[in-house]
């Protein structure tokens, strides 16, 4: 049997959601259609409960609205088969005998909400906006799973193997800088061919060092820090790079400190790895802000969230690679200058401190990247 569990969501994010009507009223069918058909949804209907089935299996609808009294089968039935292929679906039930005992079972079986005939079209409408926004946040929160499990697995692997690879290397390195020794008195193309190996092992080690980088995240060294110092040392790491690029870096950050509680390490290296990669994205030079501040809606007192935005003037991101920037492996860059494991240690540093990171980009235009962190 095929299964619906993609993202419903972000597959087109500008596509409405879809909602199948199940109800042997075409009264009500025809009321649907007309009240919301035009609007936000894509309104379709089945007439009883066997054409809903053969509907929802056509298509992975986000919400089912179903009257419980059809003709056929029973909308009970309905829910439990139409949830068994797509665990995303969400449903409404509609009828005009309501009971406790069949509201209870709705419910049980995974019914989003109860109503009853006849009903306030404004009712509806919130229950749809209300339920469909619930499908958004658990779809969501099911993706993040998905990434943390799939670094884990990726970090495990990955220290596995650096650790393995880095004895090798050492040797290699050790056997060259012998060579360069004994070969002292060779021609140039020789001594060129030591130096490329050196670099080439150097290259290697420094993605082992990104490699075991990634799975070290998962021991956080939590310690009360200063967020603007933090910020300043790594704008210092990034400012050889940034000048070779003609990259102008500026900091609005808080005048006074902002305390929160972290790895100061883990935290120096994942805005390190931002700034990098802006840089990056400027090989013609551009400019690089980096700001800090409160969160300002709190109107009890401080606010307990530091907003950190990261913004550039680069080369920006096309919006089919935005959602896939913070996965191991991803990179646009040539081989050898990227290992695409960059932002997913920034996202795996981020999600041990309970912060969360998005990324806004206009192609052409400049990159943000909008980080919110707890402050004590
Ligand atoms: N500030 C930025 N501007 C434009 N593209 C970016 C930016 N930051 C990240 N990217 C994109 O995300 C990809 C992944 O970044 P990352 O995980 O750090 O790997 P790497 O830098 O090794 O490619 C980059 O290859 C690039 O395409
Ligand atoms: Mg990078």
């Amino acid at each position: 049997m095929q299964k619906f569990n993609k993202n419903i969501f972000t597959k087109n994010p500008v596509e409405k959601p879809s909602i199948l009507v199940a109800d042997d009223d075409k009264i009500i069918r025809q009321l649907f259609k007309r009240a919301f058909g035009e609007k936000n949804y894509n309104i379709y209907t089945a007439k009883d409960g066997y054409a809903a089935l053969r509907k929802a299996k056509e298509k992975p609808f986000n919400l089912l609205i179903m009257d419980l009294k059809m003709p056929g089968i029973n909308g009970v039935d309905v829910l439990e088969e139409v949830k068994k292929n797509n665990p995303h679906i969400e449903v409404i039930i509609i009828t005009g005998y309501p009971t406790v005992e069949l509201a209870v079972e709705a419910i049980k079986m995974g019914a989003f909400d109860f109503i009853s005939k006849p009903f306030d079209i404004k009712r509806i409408s919130f229950a749809i906006s209300s339920c469909l926004e619930k499908q958004k946040l658990n779809i969501k929160k099911q993706n993040r799973l998905i990434q943390i499990e799939k670094m884990a697995a990726v970090g495990k692997l990955a220290s596995g193997i650096a650790h393995e690879i880095r004895n090798p290397l050492a040797i290699i390195l050790k056997g060259v800088e012998l060579l360069e020794v004994n070969l002292s008195g060779e021609d140039g193309a020789t001594k060129e061919y030591i130096e490329k190996i050196k670099w080439n092992v150097e290259r290697a080690n420094n993605i082992i060092v990104e490699l075991l980088n990634f799975s070290r995240t998962s021991e956080l060294k939590q310690q009360p820090l200063n967020i603007c110092k933090l910020l300043d040392e790594a704008v210092d790491l990034a400012r050889n790079q940034a000048n070779l690029n003609n990259v102008t870096m500026s900091k609005d950050l808080p005048k006074k400190e902002v305390r929160i509680k972290g790895d100061y390490n883990l935290l120096r290296q994942a805005f390190f790895n931002l700034f990098i990669n802006a840089v990056d994205a400027m090989p013609k030079g551009g400019k690089l802000w980096i700001r800090a501040c409160r969160e300002k809606e709190s109107r009890i007192g401080k606010s307990k969230v530091m907003v950190v935005e990261v913004e550039d003037t680069g080369k920006g991101i096309p919006h089919d690679e935005l959602s896939k920037i913070f996965d191991p492996f991803f990179t646009t860059k040539q081989p050898g200058k990227g290992t695409g494991l960059g932002l997913s240690i920034v996202h795996l540093i981020f999600e041990r401190h309970k912060a969360t990171i998005k990324a806004e980009s206009q192609q052409g235009k400049g990159t943000k990247f909008i980080i919110r962190l707890l402050a004590s």
